[in-house]
């Protein structure tokens, strides 16, 4: 982890800025691009699918169409998502960390890589 990368990640999302945004840090700290299987998909699992799931238990509400356990499901929500998340609408229980916010965020400005 770098974490002078990750502050400038978190002063960015501070700022509203969004991290990943032009070329400044598309990696969150890492040292290779965010991609769905590496990054988005623990992100999603840990976060999300307890309840955007197409085999979620109990969806507690959440819509049918908005489903992140596949990449294509991932894909289709994910400008739309990533709005939720960045605002600290989803989860609803309490905004991701800034962290997974970049994650997010770098995942879909870098154009979705798969892996
Ligand atoms: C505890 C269950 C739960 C979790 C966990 C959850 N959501 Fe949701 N989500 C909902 C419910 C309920 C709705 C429908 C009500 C609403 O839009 O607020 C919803 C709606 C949405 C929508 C559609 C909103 C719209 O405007 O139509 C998106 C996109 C979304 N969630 C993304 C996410 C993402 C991304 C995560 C993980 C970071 C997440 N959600 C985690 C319950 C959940």
């Amino acid at each position: 982890m770098n974490a002078r990368a990750h502050v400038v990640c978190g002063l960015l999302l501070g700022l509203g800025a969004g991290c990943g945004d032009g070329t400044s840090d598309k990696t969150c700290g890492q040292d290779r691009p965010i991609t769905y299987e590496a990054d988005v998909a623990p992100l999603v699992a840990r976060s999300c699918t307890t309840c955007h799931s197409s085999t979620a238990i109990d969806r507690r509400g959440a819509p049918a169409s908005v489903n992140f356990d596949t990449y294509d499901a991932c894909c289709t929500n994910a400008e739309h998502a990533n709005v939720h998340i960045q605002e600290g609408a989803m989860p609803p229980a309490a905004a991701l960390p800034d962290q997974d916010k970049c994650v997010f965020q770098a995942w879909v400005d870098g154009g979705l890589q798969r892996n």
